[in-house]
């Protein structure tokens, strides 16, 4: 599937989420059973969908969208898309750009493919079906393909087992493997600058032998962007780091590394990398997430796990909740994690827009006296409590 999403008009303003349009087409022509073809959207302004629109529909004036059938067997054809109209359209039904533009994508889609709502009445019912179908499709599959998230498991700690003694036991490698053959849906690391757990050899091996999704949460810093873009993970998370720190403490300020997240964006999104971005559960530094260009957030829950009352933990509880509505409305994706562990997984795995949750110590704790399979099956019960 090759997706070419071109932005014509440069339209910073609007400020576009190209990864999360461009993970949208891929899922769409998913759908479509279109996944072999190549696709480019193009993102104009009103001035040039205007001139478009008169050369080849004789119309004056901008519209939304125009499909253009390619010649050739390989590729699907053109959307054109004007930003400008999408916007105006947006603000009339009230709903978010991003949205909207999913709806433009999906039109256009389905006439490179042939409907056409402008033959009769019966084709335009066909076709208007068709389009909600893909729309609940794809909010669907955005939510997580179903109502509970999917657990994906840090196995960083059992590196600093190993690093505890320098030697090679135990290994993450083999770690990664048992945890999703008792149905973990990812694996997660963290590829510190000082090493203390995991190393680079464990990122490489980790890409050739994980079935499912490597996320690795790094820094933005220049070595570690070099290793993330040779090892290409399914998904890297930035998040803050402290050499002091025994954990992570907190979530990225991203406003104020705004110009370096961009950047190291920017670069993952050439290498087809998307990004997630650790943030606290704030709606300024979402906003500031979808600015950059991230493709998802992951809500920090540590405040929330080490609440020291229940009034403070319901506190915590209904930021993460609240926070979570506003980045899947604004149309980025959300994970969660950080400090869950078997008594505070349930609740938050309860937020429907969440679709993957981020679990590494309570599960290598638990795996100490249990064993790591049991540990995950045991986490994997409390996300399925929630449902
Ligand atoms: N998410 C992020 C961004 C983290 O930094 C960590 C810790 O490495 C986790 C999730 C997992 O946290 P815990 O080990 O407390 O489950």
């Amino acid at each position: 599937m090759f997706i070419n999403l071109i932005d014509h008009a440069d339209q910073t303003r609007f400020q576009l989420n190209y990864a999360l349009l461009r993970t949208r087409t891929g899922r769409l022509l998913e759908l479509l059973n279109q996944q072999d073809i190549a696709v480019s959207i193009v993102l104009l302004d009103d001035q040039e969908m205007a001139q478009y629109n008169q050369t080849y529909r004789h119309k004056e004036g901008p519209t939304n969208v125009l499909s253009f059938p390619a010649e050739t067997n390989e590729e699907l054809g053109d959307i054109l898309i004007s930003v400008d109209t999408a916007w105006k359209e947006a603000g009339e039904k009230n709903i978010p750009l991003h949205q909207h533009l999913t709806w433009l994508i999906i039109h256009g889609l389905l006439h490179l493919l042939g409907y056409d709502h402008e033959l009769s009445e019966a084709q335009a019912e066909l076709m208007l079906v068709k389009e909600e179908e893909l729309f609940q499709a794809i909010q669907h599959i955005h939510s997580g393909g179903k109502t509970m998230p999917q657990l994906a498991i840090n196995v960083d700690h059992i590196a600093t087992i190993r690093e505890a003694r320098g030697g090679a036991e135990p290994d993450p490698i083999l770690a990664a493997g048992i945890c999703e053959l008792a149905g973990a849906k990812g694996i997660v690391v963290h590829l510190r600058e000082d090493r203390r757990h995991i190393q680079e050899r464990d990122v490489r091996l980790l890409r050739q032998t994980v079935k499912t999704r490597l996320n690795l949460e790094m820094a933005a810093v220049k070595e570690i962007i070099s290793i993330a873009l040779e090892v290409v993970p399914d998904l890297i998370t930035l998040v803050p780091e402290k050499r002091k720190e025994l954990t992570t403490e907190g979530g990225l300020d991203v406003m104020s590394n705004e110009k370096k997240i961009r950047k190291t964006i920017s670069r993952m999104s050439e290498a087809g990398i998307p990004v997630s971005i650790f943030v606290d559960p704030d709606a300024e530094q979402i906003k500031a997430a979808l600015d950059v260009g991230a493709a998802y957030v992951e809500l920090h829950t540590g405040r929330y796990c080490d609440a020291k009352s229940e009034q403070e933990r319901d506190r915590e509880f209904h930021l993460i909740e609240q926070a979570a509505e506003t980045a899947f409305a604004s149309g980025l994706r959300v994970n969660a994690g950080h400090g869950l562990d078997y008594r505070t997984t349930t609740r938050i795995a309860a937020i429907p827009v969440i679709e993957e949750l981020s679990i590494g110590h309570a599960i290598i704790a638990r795996a100490a006296f249990v064993g790591l399979d049991q540990a995950v099956r045991e986490m994997q019960d409390c996300i399925d409590l929630a449902g």
